[in-house]
């Protein structure tokens, strides 16, 4: 499985609110009314939850790698099917309406070739939609890509940087070289945060796992109070939250 263990839904639930907004805004430009779903990378299915309200007649198949994601999404018995596989391997048993997928491709490397081999089981007229987030070069990642690469941490967290995911230019180019019409674009969220350090308790969820899950314990607290005084820095909290800038990818291509 490529997504690795320690995936944890409580962890990545506390900011479900501020994740939640780009899949509606995705689910916004989806052509249709797809009878059959799948949900790529579903997590804890708070979101397959979303496409079940839009369109309440479907059948809603949502697939992730990670057993404690599958077990939390089974566990809200919401109606949907859940499938603990991986995306780099899997494919659906027959053609679907629509493959949507959110915030999943930036972990997938070989992500081309999988979008490409999954777009055979869209139905003539289906849709793929995605999101994924285009936030490499933000002060949250570059700080995080500094630090690892620092002594002592950077015998350890050499292999955990993943692969960038890209701007909707990527998406465009491979959807539509296939022939399918394509809706590409990329929009910048202005999350405000409450709390103490919510960057970090944002990041510490998702994007900064690879690298906290590739250190030692003796080297992680010492790594983690570093990035938190960085992270403060450069997001500073103000009287009414902390601002966290974040620019995604999204693409709604129809065969
Ligand atoms: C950032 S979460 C997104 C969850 C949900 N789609 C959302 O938007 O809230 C990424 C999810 O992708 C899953 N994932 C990562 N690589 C995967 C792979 N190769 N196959 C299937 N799922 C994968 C992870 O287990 C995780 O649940």
């Amino acid at each position: 499985m490529t997504a690795g263990p320690g995936w944890d839904p409580n962890v990545y639930l506390r900011h479900a609110s501020d994740r939640s907004r780009p899949f509606v805004d995705l689910l916004a430009r989806v052509p249709g009314e797809p009878r059959s779903i799948i949900d790529l990378g579903c997590g804890p299915g708070h979101l397959t939850d979303v496409l079940l309200a839009r369109w309440p007649d479907a059948t809603v198949h949502g697939v992730d790698s990670s057993a404690e994601m599958i077990e939390a999404a089974r566990a809200r018995a919401d109606g949907a099917t859940y499938e603990h596989a991986d995306v780099v391997t899997w494919t659906p048993s027959r053609a679907v309406d629509l493959i949507v997928s959110n915030a999943l491709f930036q972990w997938v490397p070989e992500r081309a070739e999988v979008i490409r081999r999954l777009t055979d089981s869209v139905s003539p007229g289906g849709a793929f939609a995605l999101q994924v987030p285009d936030n490499a070069d933000a002060p949250s990642h570059r700080l995080l890509r500094e630090l690892a690469a620092r002594e002592p941490y950077a015998p350890h967290t050499a292999s955990a940087q993943h692969v960038p995911p890209g701007p909707p230019e990527e998406y465009l180019d491979l959807f539509a070289g296939l022939g399918w019409t394509v809706d590409a674009w990329s929009t910048t969220y202005l999350h405000v945060l409450p709390g103490e350090d919510p960057v970090w308790s944002w990041v510490s969820g998702t994007g900064a796992r690879p690298v906290l899950q590739s250190l030692p314990d003796h080297l992680r607290e010492r790594f983690v109070a570093e990035y938190q005084a960085a992270l403060r820095e450069a997001y500073p909290s103000r009287p009414y939250g902390t601002v966290l800038p974040f620019r995604r990818t999204f693409a709604v291509a129809q065969r």
